[in-house]
């Protein structure tokens, strides 16, 4: 129980990824606060970690609004009494070709994506300084690492998660903060399923989702099988305790990138 008497804040827990961090880090012993755009499914994974014997609490938030977001901070120290944890997770992807992309596709992705870690890592900060702890890990994704055709947009995104986690790193090194980037490499939540997630989008003539999603696995991944939210919850428990990591881009991809 490395992380008994922390509290850790998960943004976009409601599900995916999100969801089994903050598992995770109530399985390690933290207090956690999920906070979620969708607040109906942030009760979902907070009914979870109750059951584990661990405080917690749900909050609506828009991580691309700051008022938003600064308000969310405030609410969890109101609430918790302190925030030693943050995992910024919250993220959008849209499947778009280079000349489909409108400048709305951009916006959006970029609006959640980049300045939604933005706006959180600074409110996070402002608490955390002043306590000379923090431990701040930003999702960001393979696609931070390499580029993947009809995701220009979700890419360059990423690629400003992993530049941005790297210099507030440098920033904050000697007030006891450490700020990570995680890189997921496959992981079958929302963002894969339906006709609007990768697996439909790349999906071939006559294939049914099932089978577009298992060809995927044995064709890109160097494993054959995709990772986990359970998979990213233990590197997210690590570098939660970890003292001298930091302002890396860790990557939980079976070895896509490569
Ligand atoms: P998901 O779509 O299952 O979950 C995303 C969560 O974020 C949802 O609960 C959603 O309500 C919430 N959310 C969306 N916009 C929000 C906003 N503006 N404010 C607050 N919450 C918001 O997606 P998944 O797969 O769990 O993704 C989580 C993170 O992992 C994202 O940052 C994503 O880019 C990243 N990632 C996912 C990969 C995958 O294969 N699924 C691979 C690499 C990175």
């Amino acid at each position: 129980m490395q992380l008994n008497g922390r509290t850790a804040l998960v943004t976009g827990g409601g599900r995916g990824i999100g969801q089994g961090i903050a598992l995770a880090l109530a399985e390690a012993g933290a207090d956690v606060a999920i906070a979620d755009l969708d607040i109906a499914i942030a009760r979902e994974t907070a009914a979870r970690i109750e059951a584990l014997g661990r405080r917690c609490a749900t909050f609506q938030v828009d991580v691309s609004e700051s008022d938003s977001v600064t308000k969310l901070i405030s609410d969890v120290v109101s609430t918790f009494g302190q925030l030693d944890i943050a995992v910024n997770n919250a993220g959008v992807i849209s499947i778009k070709s280079i000349d489909e992309l409108s400048v709305q596709d951009w916006d959006r992705v970029m609006a959640v994506n980049a300045k939604g870690v933005f706006l959180c890592t600074q409110a996070e900060l402002n608490v955390m300084r002043p306590r000379q702890f923090g431990r701040i890990i930003n999702v960001a994704s393979i696609a931070g690492k390499i580029g993947f055709p009809d995701l220009s947009h979700y890419s360059a995104s990423k690629f400003a998660v992993i530049g941005f986690t790297n210099a507030v790193a440098k920033e904050v090194a000697k007030e006891g903060v450490t700020v990570n980037a995680l890189c997921p490499g496959i992981v079958g939540t929302g963002m894969w399923r339906g006709e609007d997630g990768l697996s439909g989008r790349w999906r071939q003539q006559g294939e049914s989702e099932a089978e577009s999603w298992g060809r995927h696995q044995k064709t890109l991944l160097p494993q054959g099988v995709a990772q986990t939210p359970e998979d990213m919850g233990q590197l997210v428990v690590y570098l939660a305790s970890a003292e001298h990591v930091t302002g890396q881009a860790l990557a939980v991809d079976g070895g896509y990138s490569l």
